[in-house]
């Protein structure tokens, strides 16, 4: 591992140099044990401690197939997949391995008694598999988190769509928590030069997935103009959907939780901001019963921010718990656009909203390859920035999947996996001198 990280450390290694280097027969990763998946039974979802089920293992090197690329990953992330996987909620992920190993003798490798999470990455390719001619050792990539086989027609028009459609380290092996990842090396995308390994590593999975559900045709497609309320505007996913309101000239109404969660949203140029907490919001009067005057009231206070108009678009995630209020809030003809169900997946809503008022629910999941690279080249030009508040060591990533469990958070959370220190991997100084305090919006809070 020394020679490798040797190797990116120095700055006139070659192509040739990294793919002289003899690969080690094992690496170190964090990783879920399948005897495991019991572990929490009967505890609530809050008392199930990441840090119990996260373990840092020495594992072997997979075998490198058709397509692939063996990636030294100099740092990753936390995702709210990394706290699904480790809370083994809604299911077990070793279901998913196990699916994906029925495919073919090559997915096979997949489906192990030990689950290695992650579903980013910022590092450098070391070897590359047959057929694959866009990619080389010693390239600094990022990887988007979008496997696809390809292999039927459905996912020709949007990768998406394909049948075998699957989570890189969520509902595959060999994720990005790991000295080394395994990807396809239709997952790569180049490094933004002026950022660092841990910043490089934090938008990928949140910024690709608020870039198609609320930029993209196949979303909510935001035009200028839009009003647009953001459920938790400082978090993972609100805090890309947020710049991307701004950056396109709409006007993002920013719902959180606390102050210095609303402090961050004015640091990212926005000016209507709800404190739910401080505010009261309490859209279920019991766990059978929500309570439209809450609804109502909300409405009430977008209007105040907005001069009378309602929202065009609600950039949904929490589910259960908001999603009332969302289809009451949206305008007619206004769409709510959906990628998760933090707070429970059986939505409640009345329909007499959605239909009188000719309303759309868009369902949307991750990106596929085109607009991934779209998000990352946005962040390469320096118009979407990360939103990186703290970073962890790759043995700490318990507790840093235990701070986005409990909301504890804001932004993202990186991890460092081969980089020994923050701060590395920066080419491009000038623009990153330009950018500088948008970069460390998150930091400073
Ligand atoms: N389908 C996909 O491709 C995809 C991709 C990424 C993420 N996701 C899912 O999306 C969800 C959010 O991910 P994330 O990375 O943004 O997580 P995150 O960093 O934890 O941010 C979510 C934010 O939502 C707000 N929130 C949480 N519970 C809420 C509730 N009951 N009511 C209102 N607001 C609530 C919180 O903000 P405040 O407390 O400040 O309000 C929190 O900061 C997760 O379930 C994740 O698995 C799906």
């Amino acid at each position: 591992m020394n020679e490798i990280l040797d190797a990116i450390l120095s700055s006139d290694s070659t192509p040739a140099d990294f793919a002289a280097i003899k690969l080690p027969e094992s690496y170190r990763a964090v990783t879920l044990h399948k005897d495991e998946e019991q572990m929490f039974a009967g505890l609530a979802s809050r008392d199930k401690d990441p840090r119990k089920s996260l373990h840092l293992d020495e594992v072997p090197l997979p075998e490198l197939g058709p397509g692939e690329a063996l990636v030294a990953v100099m740092a990753s992330s936390v995702n709210y997949n990394t706290v699904w996987s480790s809370i083994f909620e809604p299911v077990s992920t070793f279901g998913f391995l196990e699916r994906y190993g029925r495919l073919s003798p090559l997915t096979k490798r997949h489906d192990l008694p030990y689950h290695i999470l992650g579903s980013d990455l910022a590092g450098v390719v070391l070897r590359t598999g047959a057929g694959v001619n866009a990619w080389k050792p010693g390239d600094e990539v990022v990887a988007h988190c979008l496997s696809v086989e390809l292999e039927s027609p459905d996912g020709h028009n949007d990768t998406m769509m394909d049948p075998e459609q699957r989570i890189w380290g969520f509902e595959t092996n060999f994720g990005g928590l790991a000295e080394i990842a395994l990807v396809k090396t239709n997952q790569l995308l180049p490094k933004p030069k002026h950022l660092t390994w841990e910043e490089a590593a934090s938008p990928g999975l949140v910024n690709s997935t608020a870039y198609r559900q609320l930029v993209s045709q196949n979303g909510a497609g935001m035009k200028q103009g839009d009003n647009v309320l953001i459920w938790g505007a400082s978090g993972g996913l609100g805090s890309y959907a947020t710049q991307y309101a701004l950056a396109g000239g709409a006007t993002p109404i920013c719902v959180v939780s606390s102050e210095s969660k609303a402090e961050i949203c004015r640091a990212m140029g926005a000016e209507a901001i709800i404190d739910r907490s401080a505010e009261g919001f309490k859209f279920w009067k019991d766990e059978h019963t929500q309570d439209p005057r809450e609804w109502k009231r909300l409405g009430s206070k977008i209007r105040e921010f907005t001069g009378g108009e309602d929202v065009d678009i609600v950039f949904e995630h929490p589910g259960r718990e908001t999603f009332g209020a969302s289809v009451y809030v949206t305008r007619k003809g206004g769409t709510i656009v959906t990628c998760a169900s933090t707070s429970g997946y059986m939505h409640q809503y009345d329909n007499r909203y959605l239909w009188m008022s000719l309303k759309r629910i868009v369902g949307s999941h991750f990106a596929n390859y085109r607009e991934a690279f779209e998000a990352n080249r946005l962040v390469a030009k320096g118009k979407i920035h990360p939103t990186l508040s703290k970073v962890y060591s790759l043995d700490e990533t318990g507790q840093a999947a235990l701070d986005v469990h409990h909301n504890k958070h804001q932004g993202k959370v990186g991890v460092l996996c081969l980089a020994p220190e923050e701060g590395m991997g920066v080419r491009d100084h000038e623009l990153r001198a330009k950018h500088l305090p948008a970069i460390n919006r998150f930091r400073n809070i």
